[in-house]
């Protein structure tokens, strides 16, 4: 091979890696300020819904510990690598949002719960170099719950105040999927949608 060809050959192998680097290690959805806040999402609810949970008032003596109803969704890269892999990447960002319950009368589908209003958000972030001493590497935030007034950068809440309890009670690193039928349907078998148990 000559100089000219070797130059163009070794030249298109590091694009060629480049493109490979960039390919594996996709930017996070997660940004924070120069204070280290986490900057409110924007388009979360273009990401992929993993599940929602109720925990009515009437079962809970009136008052459920949490918000009637919570919906969460995974950022798009990383529910990729999940998909693939069955873990959470570097850079993973969760987020809830609470909904009230606005009605229990259904239009002919029984009566039940039904989603009323939006009127939290809270948020998750994994990040083993800006969070190494929280467990699983992993920040939790709120932008608002029920009476306060929405933020636009969110603070890491103290590891007691959240992470305690996820690092308790939920199934996989820090993450509640035995609550997401979407995420244990789809763990590291490459493929999404599969309706039927296996
Ligand atoms: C008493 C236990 C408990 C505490 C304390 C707790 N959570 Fe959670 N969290 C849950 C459960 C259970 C879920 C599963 C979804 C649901 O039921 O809302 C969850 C889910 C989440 C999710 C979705 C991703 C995931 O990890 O499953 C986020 C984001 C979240 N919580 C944020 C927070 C924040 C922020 C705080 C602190 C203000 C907090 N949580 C405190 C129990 C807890």
């Amino acid at each position: 091979m000559n100089f000219k060809k070797q130059l163009v050959s070794s030249l298109s192998g590091l694009v060629f890696s480049a493109v490979m680097v960039s390919g594996t290690l996709a930017a996070s959805m997660a940004e924070f300020n120069d204070k280290g806040e986490l900057l409110l999402p924007k388009n979360y609810r273009e990401w992929v819904m993993v599940g929602t949970q109720v925990t009515p008032d009437e079962l809970n003596d009136g008052k459920a510990p949490f918000t009637e109803i919570r919906t969460v969704y995974i950022d798009p890269e990383s529910y990729a690598h999940w998909k693939k892999t069955g873990e959470f990447r570097d850079g993973a960002m969760t987020v809830k949002e609470l909904i009230s319950v606005g009605g229990r009368k259904g239009p002919g589908s029984g009566n039940g719960y039904f989603m009323g209003d939006y009127i939290g958000l809270e948020a998750s972030v994994k990040d083993s170099k800006r969070f190494p001493d929280e467990p699983g590497n992993w920040a939790f935030y709120i932008f608002y719950v029920p009476g306060t007034p929405l933020v636009t950068a969110a603070k890491n809440l103290p590891t007691a105040e959240c992470a305690a309890c996820h690092k308790e009670n939920a199934k996989t690193d820090m993450v509640y999927t035995q609550f997401y039928p979407v995420l244990r349907a789809a763990k590291a078998t490459g493929e999404s949608g599969v309706v039927a148990p296996k």
